[in-house]
């Protein structure tokens, strides 16, 4: 089931989601948390800075796995999304390291890490998995056509995606890498909760598709039709389609 939220603006946006998270967070002892990177989720993770340091919410016992990560970037690369996790969120709620887990882009053996990764979240079971989504209705990086059955895996990223985050990187277009390690849809569907953001004309299409389009592998986001426990939280914009 989806409950949609429609909002004014993104600020709104952004603690709406953080009231979501905060509520899942607070009510384990040892919370797994589902994350993701782009744009859409920086405001939430603003909010969860600021309620540590205002309301000293702990992270010592948070587990947190990251959806996806670039291939044949280094790790600490400016445009990793180990390093936007860090510089977004982690450093900001002093989570320990060793509670963190993001795929490995730059790993020898991409396909023992997308099984390493599957494994190790199968040790546990993800409370809230946050998504953005992509302006083809892509979720991670599991792009139009990828298997609803899909665990981890390695994706090449189609041309729209790889424009859509060419304005992250300073240099030409070229240097977008062509591929990415994510989650698969199968593996974000475990989620106990789901937390879906996105705001701007751009995902109005995305949005709709998601709500109300056929569940197809068209749209992966209209998977998320299929889960218990799903919040969608969009701006005016966003949901000018619906
Ligand atoms: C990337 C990420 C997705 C994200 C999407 C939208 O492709 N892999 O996880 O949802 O971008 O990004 P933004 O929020 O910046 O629009």
């Amino acid at each position: 089931m989806i409950k949609l939220i429609v909002v004014e603006n993104y600020e709104e946006l952004s603690r709406e989601a953080f009231k979501v998270m905060k509520e899942v967070i607070d009510s384990k002892s040892h919370p797994v948390l589902g994350l993701a990177t782009g744009s859409s989720p920086i405001g939430l993770y603003k909010n969860m800075i600021q309620d540590h340091k205002e309301n000293g919410t702990s992270y010592e016992n948070v587990t947190t796995f990251n959806l996806d990560e670039y291939v044949g970037l280094k790790k600490n690369h400016r445009e990793t999304y180990y390093t936007f996790m860090h510089k977004n969120l982690f450093e900001g709620i002093e989570i320990p390291e060793k509670n963190v887990h993001i795929p490995v882009g730059d790993s020898e053996d991409l396909d023992g890490e997308c099984r390493k990764y599957e494994q190790a979240m199968s040790d546990y079971q993800v409370d809230i998995q946050l998504l953005g989504i992509g302006g083809n209705g892509h979720i991670g990086f599991n792009e139009p056509g990828t298997s609803f059955d899909s665990l981890t895996h390695i994706v090449e990223l189609k041309e729209r995606t790889r424009q859509d985050n060419a304005r992250f990187f300073t240099d030409l277009e070229e240097d977008v890498p062509t591929h990415a390690i994510t989650m698969g849809i199968a593996t974000v569907m475990k989620a106990k909760k789901i937390l879906l953001v996105a705001n701007g004309e751009n995902k109005a299409d995305a949005i709709y598709g998601l709500i109300k389009g056929p569940v197809s592998e068209d749209c992966p986001a209209s998977v998320l039709q299929n889960h218990d426990d799903v919040v969608v939280i969009v701006d005016k914009a966003a949901a000018s389609k619906l």
